[in-house]
């Protein structure tokens, strides 16, 4: 098994997991170019993506950001021209989506809070610990650059969730909070 920081040639199969993995998820139903724009712009600082490979393929990604302070804003700017095609298309197609993007964007600075997070995490179905692999590495790469000793932070849904929730337990991650999302979804912020 090895993890190793993403290049673009794994975004194909990072979207690929992303939609295996998170089918019900609203980022998957903005379809596959969006994604592919979406994990393009965590290739460049300061995002990070990761991912873990195993029997010559890539088996799962890690993608989050060093420091919460308008990292969305830095994402965007990371792939402006694709975001701005992509965007004009959901405009057409969903335009009720690009409300919902913009508050997921916000959700992460309004608690003024600073910190590293991860913002998404995936595997193919293993008894190899994929995913403890990569949420180690996300960790180390996050420590070497970190001046401010931020902590780590992540969201997960509140219902239905037991695998990941237990996950990020065993991961030595704490609950800091219990909140509401879009439309009143349920989520816990853990932290690090
Ligand atoms: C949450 C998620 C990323 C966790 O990754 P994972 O690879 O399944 O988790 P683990 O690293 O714990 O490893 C998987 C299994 O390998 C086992 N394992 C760990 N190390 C092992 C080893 N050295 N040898 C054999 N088995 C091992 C673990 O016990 C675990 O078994 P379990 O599924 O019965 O608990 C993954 O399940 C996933 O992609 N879920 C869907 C998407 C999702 O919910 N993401 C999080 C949203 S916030």
């Amino acid at each position: 098994m090895t993890i190793r920081k993403a290049t673009k040639r794994d975004i194909a199969t990072i979207v690929d997991i992303h939609i295996q993995r998170f089918s019900t998820f609203f980022l998957s139903s903005l379809g596959k170019p969006f994604l592919k724009t979406f994990y393009t712009a965590f290739l460049k600082y300061p995002a990070l993506l990761i991912v873990v490979e195993d029997e010559g393929t890539v088996k799962g990604f890690a993608a989050g950001s060093r420091d919460n302070r308008s990292f969305f804003k830095k994402l965007l700017m990371n792939n402006f021209l694709c975001f701005t095609v992509q965007g004009i298309q959901v405009l057409f197609n969903n335009p009720s989506a690009l409300r919902r993007m913009a508050s997921n964007a916000g959700k992460s600075e309004k608690n003024n809070l600073i910190f590293a997070e991860l913002l998404s995490i995936a595997t193919i179905r293993n008894k190899k610990g994929y995913g403890k692999a990569l949420l180690n590495e996300f960790e180390r790469e996050v420590a070497k650059e970190n001046s401010l000793n931020l902590p780590i932070s992540l969201t997960t849904d509140y219902d239905d969730n037991e695998k990941a929730i237990q996950f990020y337990k065993d991961c030595g991650y704490r609950i800091h909070e219990v909140f509401h999302s879009y439309q009143g979804r349920k989520m816990y912020r853990f932290i690090k």
